[in-house]
């Protein structure tokens, strides 16, 4: 039981479909404690369904993971009722619809810091805010979620390319500040999979289809072997490791044509 005893901060679960869904399960079979956010007051009854199959377990709303009133106020929250936790995933990304279905070079001002602003300045502000408000034990860990788009170009994948380079830099400038602290920062780069958010990717079948031919293990990730690398990163397992992007993807990152 790799996490016996952690409490771990979950952000993002939406469905059974979330990578942040097959996190939890890992982390939960290995011992952890879990807590969640999710965005939408109305979603309430969905996720409490969803996620009552982990004992002890607590969700809270969170609208907004990249401004910065509503983060402290929902982590202040989980501080008061929960004492302090020993690692937080960040499974949150967003990008207009049409930055994604057009051309990059389309990419507008607005769509451009709306990607970079949810999907990678929210790692920097809970990050932040975990530090200020004291919420973290020692040897916690974090943990983000990226995409092999932030290094190559992958048709579709756009502006949300941008912001995951942007993320996974910030990991390493994280790392460097947080060490200090005998905290730990680093990211999965995770194979493609069917969420609710990969429906946005335009010709998503076809990647997963790639995927499948030429992946050295001829196969797609499941969220339960994301979660597993997860559970690793989180545990006492890779004390050795920060600020690296590690990546879950059955091996296709190394191949060339
Ligand atoms: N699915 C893939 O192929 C894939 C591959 C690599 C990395 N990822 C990354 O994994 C993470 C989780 O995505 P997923 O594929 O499980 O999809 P998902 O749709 O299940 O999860 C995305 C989550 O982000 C949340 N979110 C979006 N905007 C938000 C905001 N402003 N404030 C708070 N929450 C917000 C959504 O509510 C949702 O819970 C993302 O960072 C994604 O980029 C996904």
């Amino acid at each position: 039981m790799l996490l016996e005893g952690k409490k771990i901060l979950i952000m993002g679960i939406r469905n059974k479909w979330s990578i942040a869904f097959g996190i939890a399960k890992s982390a939960y079979e290995n011992g952890a404690q879990l807590l969640f956010t999710y965005m939408g007051e109305e979603n309430k009854e969905k996720i409490e369904s969803l996620i009552s199959e982990f004992k002890g377990c607590k969700a809270y709303v969170l609208n907004g993971a990249s401004e910065d009133e509503k983060v402290r106020e929902v982590f202040t929250k989980i501080k008061e009722e929960n004492g302090k936790i020993d690692g937080i995933v960040h499974a949150i990304a967003h990008a207009n619809t049409e930055d994604l279905h057009n051309d990059f070079i389309l990419t507008s001002k607005e769509g451009y810091s709306h990607a970079c602003d949810v999907s990678a300045y929210s790692f920097v502000l809970v990050s932040r805010m975990a530090k200020e408000l004291d919420m973290l034990n020692e040897n916690a860990s974090l943990v983000t979620l990226t995409y092999h788009g932030s290094t190559k170009v992958l048709e579709g994948y756009n502006v949300m390319g941008v912001a995951k380079a942007a993320l996974e830099a910030s990991v390493r400038y994280l790392a460097d500040n947080l060490g200090k602290e005998n905290i730990r920062v680093n990211a999965i780069s995770a194979g493609p999979i069917k969420t609710l958010s990969a429906k946005g990717i335009k010709d998503f079948n076809s990647i997963l289809d790639i995927v499948e031919e030429k992946a050295p293990l001829h196969r797609n990730v499941t969220t339960t072997e994301v979660g597993d690398v997860a559970t690793f990163l989180l545990s006492k397992m890779s004390a050795a490791i920060t600020g690296q992007v590690i990546y879950a993807d059955n091996g296709y990152n190394i191949m060339g044509v």
